[in-house]
């Protein structure tokens, strides 16, 4: 397929660099920071909190942005979109209000490669409900059937699971775990921060009950996040952060709720955020995910294919081409991942390195650290090439201490 040249459309990327860390947060195209931009320069008010003309104009930017999302994921309702800050915020949301009337006798399952965003407010939950955490553990970095089916049973009330991995690329199968799930009666959480700039998720389709996702992994600006809940679960939830414009009425010693959303927006809100999104939604749907699936496919597959041929690299990836996506880790073998991104990082290759907020699934796959080529619709073989050249430089460097 021809490659389009999408670096045009991101001014950062006209520098002298290769950016391949967008998994850890995507570039920007210029027409999503002007849409914020103009909106604080045309429409800046603090909505919902007043009736003259511009506060309206500021409220109906925001909701139009939440329409946005809830047509995007094809949620039934727009009132099943709560804006939060990050994907963190809507998980540590969930594992609160969600979770809080969990018991001892109930179990949380995750699987071992989710982020620390969704481990460690389900074990704070674990520790203060006395819920029983348990993990789904991997086969050839995939979660295999036999897995899910023997942890996620009568037992279980939730269960948390990333589309994609951010660090292994593993696209997992969430529509059987929330089969599973849904057969014990349970709840399914579903991160698809990872995998929102390169495929779509249709909350209906896939009948999931909570969606998390952070704005800034689409090409949205920093600082907005989405949470998507069924209304029924979301109308039972009590409100997480307590203040401002989520309150129906307040007295000395008490006070109660607005509805779901507002009940979950407490003070003022990142409203050029929300803008920024609905604009990276819009150039997401500009390119469609049918076109950016394709793409992207091409490049990653190559880069995979170019990195095998390095016979100092070790490389974690899923073998199966049809079940991983966007996400390459790898090593120089006995190497650092740190020193090996420092090295590469001279030669103007950005790659992060370290342990990618997965603790638990490194430890699991016996693993120190990695270094990340995480892929964007504005990489480009040519990128991959100037990567691999600087690990063969890096390499030749690196070559003497290594002990075989
Ligand atoms: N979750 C982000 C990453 O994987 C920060 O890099």
């Amino acid at each position: 397929m021809e490659q389009i040249d999408f670096k045009k459309d991101f001014k950062i990327l006209n520098g002298d660099f290769v950016y391949l860390d967008s998994g850890a947060t995507n570039q920007h195209p210029h027409k999503v920071l002007k849409s914020v931009m103009s909106f604080y320069e045309k429409s800046n008010a603090n909505p919902h909190r007043g009736s003259y003309s511009l506060c309206m104009k500021a409220t109906n930017e925001y909701e139009m942005a939440r329409h946005a999302v809830a047509k995007f994921l094809n949620a039934k309702s727009d009132k099943e979109i709560v804006f939060t800050k990050n994907a963190s915020e809507s998980l540590n949301l969930i594992a609160h209000s969600f979770c809080e009337t969990l018991t001892k006798d109930d179990e949380i399952v995750l699987s071992i490669l989710e982020h620390h965003s969704m481990i460690v407010p389900f074990q704070r939950c674990s520790k203060l409900t006395g819920a029983k955490l348990k993990f789904m553990y991997l086969k050839d970095y995939q979660i295999p059937e036999e897995e899910i089916n023997k942890k996620i049973t009568k037992k279980t009330k939730v269960v948390g699971v990333s589309l994609v991995s951010n660090v292994l690329g593993t696209v997992v199968d969430v529509e059987k775990i929330i089969k599973r799930a849904h057969l014990v009666g349970a709840k399914v959480v579903v991160d698809i921060s990872q995998s929102i700039a390169h495929m779509p998720f249709d909350v209906q389709t896939m009948d999931a009950d909570f969606v998390v996702f952070s704005g800034h992994k689409m090409f949205a600006p920093l600082g907005i996040g989405v949470l998507y809940g069924k209304k029924e679960l979301l109308d039972e939830m009590p409100p997480f952060l307590l203040g401002g414009d989520m309150i129906e009425y307040v007295y000395e010693q008490s006070a109660t709720f607005a509805e779901t959303p507002q009940k979950f927006e407490a003070g003022t809100q990142n409203v050029g955020g929300a803008v920024g999104l609905r604009s990276a939604i819009e150039y997401i749907e500009s390119i469609s995910y049918k076109n950016i699936e394709k793409m992207e496919k091409e490049v990653y597959e190559y880069a995979i294919n170019e990195l095998k041929k390095l016979k100092f690299v070790d490389l974690y990836v899923p073998n199966d081409r049809n079940k991983r996506s966007s996400v390459i880790s790898f090593n120089i073998r006995g190497v650092h991942s740190h020193d090996t991104a420092s090295i590469l990082d001279s030669y103007n290759v950005f790659v992060r390195s370290g342990n990618h907020c997965a603790q638990p699934l490194l430890r699991f796959l016996g693993v120190d650290s990695t270094c990340r080529a995480s892929f964007s619709i504005y990489n480009t073989k040519s990128d991959v090439q100037k990567l691999v050249f600087a690990l063969k430089h890096a390499y030749e460097k690196f070559k003497k201490y290594i002990k075989e």
